[in-house]
């Protein structure tokens, strides 16, 4: 969801600018826009469009110059998608511009006072509250007149604010929505996501909530919002700006299913501890006798990493014998659920910054629980709110669906249920045949990836159906889940998983040619179980796709994935379903890598 993107130096800012928005547009936007200047000319140009970067780029006039500018993609909340509701927001007489991503809880309060203070509103947005707060405010300072304007305002907010009286710098401010300065030679870099930075500096500093900073194009300084300096000192980021290209793949969905051999690879280099049966996750923060003294573990997430969190419970429940669930973070947070001193939490997070997860976190830290962040992007919120935890380095993710950082999350807990594992009862020669399983994966990956072609068929014979029905049951459960939201969300056929032990209980009614059923079929001790099911589908002339160890008499075709430790076999068998996903997306034209109405990153409730 919304992007924001600044700079200052020395180049043509305009094209440097959507370029960054270009590089946002993953996240999912409605609209967008952009306001220069420079030290040279006084006054602030600005462009805003409805739709596109590309329509914003159209509507920018050849001489729209400036070296000072930020810019926008907007994902509508207060207010419909329209070039009025676009950010920036200026004041009346055009000197203050404001890009903001988060909410201004308090909007609606303060729009009434402005209101009757005589101060026109041109759009329905939140953040146009805060231009006007800030171009009322009389102090002399840019710096102080933005933190003026903060203590005003309740909510979230990450927010650059240019001011045509001070063209020589950008003021930025963050408080639960990611800022993050890229610091250049002569030149400095805002954005709210590195994806933005990373094409032309890999030196950042990420500001924490609270925080804001002054950039200039040779210096930038940071400081609190009551205006106490604080210290920043840059860090690199990992991620290359080649790894958010396509990389001579059609989509990024396509690159992202074909990178799981290599980022599985990563996730598991330098932690695999032979000597002792074990891995090591120096980031947990958390010591053997901390650990042995969990009880419990409760995993929050949402969407696909909910769904990697509940194959996580279930690995740590076999490997360590800790009771371990998974629950959406957009429940638990609302339920006023009982935080238990001797729960381990663990908030699943690709982004990091899923505002849901973020809160959940907030409220169990507030009231004492210790929370590990199993996440994606390196610094972001929930990685830094949290106590410890581990980066499941996956690399940028930039198809809105996941896929990579799906997996690579599940192997991510299969380590930590191995870890913990064995400071309890988890027996060497289980701790070395866990190793050896894990070290299977990358090479079983390839071997399902090349059946691309086979996948790709079964996916125009399904591509017609308007409804399909996942079934699995145990491990194959929540692989069933995470098939269903995948298909559903690129193909938009819709998509249903159901435990296979409960077809008896309601689901067997809606079997029929029409509703083709996708069953996990693992060789474990449930097989037999898993057969039955799969004959009470076809005795009620339903067909049936299986994913499997061995071909399925009873279904209609079975993809064979290959054979691992029965608690990792999860890790598996849904990477085929991720290809057949996206080639019945392929087969109905749908855009894959930004189906409609979702965001990569839900920033907001
Ligand atoms: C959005 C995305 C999903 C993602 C979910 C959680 O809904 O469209 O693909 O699984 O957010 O995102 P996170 O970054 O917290 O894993």
């Amino acid at each position: 969801m919304c992007g924001i993107v600044g700079y200052i130096g020395k180049r043509d800012v305009a094209p440097l600018l959507l370029e960054g928005l270009q590089r946002l547009e993953y996240r999912g936007y409605d609209s967008a826009g952009i306001v220069v200047t420079s030290p040279k000319t006084a006054g602030l140009k600005m462009v805003k469009a409805k739709g596109r970067v590309r329509d914003l780029e159209a509507k920018v006039p050849a001489r729209f110059k400036g070296t000072v500018g930020i810019a926008h993609t907007r994902w509508a909340t207060h207010g419909a998608p329209s070039d009025e509701n676009a950010h920036p927001h200026m004041d009346a007489e055009g000197k203050v511009a404001v890009v903001h991503n988060g909410i201004i809880d308090n909007a609606s309060e303060l729009r009434a006072k402005l209101t009757a203070d005589g101060v026109e509103f041109l759009s329905e947005t939140d953040t146009e509250v805060v231009t006007h707060l800030i171009a009322r405010s009389q102090a002399e300072k840019l710096e102080d007149k933005v933190r003026d304007a903060l203590r005003l305002i309740e909510g979230t907010y990450g927010i650059a604010v240019l001011h045509a009286d001070f063209s020589d710098r950008i003021v930025v401010a963050r408080n639960g929505s990611p800022v993050v300065l890229g610091i250049g030679e002569k030149e400095m870099f805002v954005a709210s996501d590195v994806a933005a930075l990373v094409a032309h500096t890999r030196q950042i500093v990420t500001l924490d909530d609270g925080e804001m900073a002054t950039l200039k194009a040779d210096d930038f300084r940071t400081y609190t919002t009551e205006g106490t300096r604080t210290t920043a000192s840059p860090t690199t980021v990992e991620w290359e700006a080649e790894s958010y290209d396509m990389g001579g793949h059609d989509t990024y969905m396509h690159k992202e299913i074909h990178e799981q051999v290599d980022a599985v690879d990563r996730v598991l280099r330098g932690r695999i501890d032979d000597r002792f049966s074990t891995v090591h996750l120096g980031g947990l923060n958390l010591d053997a006798r901390e650990a042995r003294a969990v009880r419990r573990v409760k995993i929050l997430g949402c969407g696909t990493s909910y769904h990697a969190g509940m194959i996580g419970a279930q690995m740590i429940e076999e490997l360590a014998r800790i009771p371990a669930d998974a629950e959406p973070a957009s429940e638990f947070r609302y339920r006023n659920a009982v935080v238990d001193p001797d729960t381990l939490y663990i908030a699943v997070s690709q982004s990091g910054e899923t505002y849901d997860v973020l809160a959940a976190v907030q409220e169990l830290k507030r009231k004492g629980a210790r929370v590990l962040g199993v996440v994606n992007v390196v610094g972001s919120a929930i990685a830094r709110e949290a106590d410890g935890g581990m980066y499941v380095h996956a690399g940028p993710e930039v198809c809105v669906v996941s896929t990579k950082c799906f997996t690579n999350t599940t192997v991510a807990f299969a380590l930590l249920a191995l870890h913990l594992g064995r400071t309890r009862d988890l027996s060497v020669s289980d701790g070395k045949r866990i190793i050896a399983g894990l070290r299977k994966l990358p090479a079983q990956i390839a071997e399902i990836l090349e059946q691309e072609d086979e996948i790709k068929k079964l996916a125009d014979e399904y591509a017609d159906a308007k409804s399909m029905l996942f079934i699995g049951r145990v491990r194959g459960y929540p692989v069933a889940r995470e098939a269903s939201l995948k298909l559903k969300e690129v193909s938009y056929i819709h998509a249903e998983a159901y435990p296979a032990s409960e077809l008896k209980h309601g689901p067997l009614a809606l079997i029929e040619p029409a509703l083709p059923t996708v069953a996990i079929v693992p060789d474990d001790d449930l097989l037999e179980k898993n057969r039955a099911a799969l004959e009470e589908i076809k005795a009620r002339s339903g067909r049936i796709l299986a994913v499997a160890h061995q071909e399925q008499e009873k279904a209609d075709r079975t993809i064979v994935v290959p054979k691992n430790e029965d608690e990792l076999d999860p890790i598996l068998m849904g990477i085929p379903l991720q290809l057949l996903a996206y080639h019945t997306a392929l087969a109905l034209g749908r855009d894959i890598d930004k189906p409609r109405n979702l965001a990569k990153s839900v920033t907001v409730e």
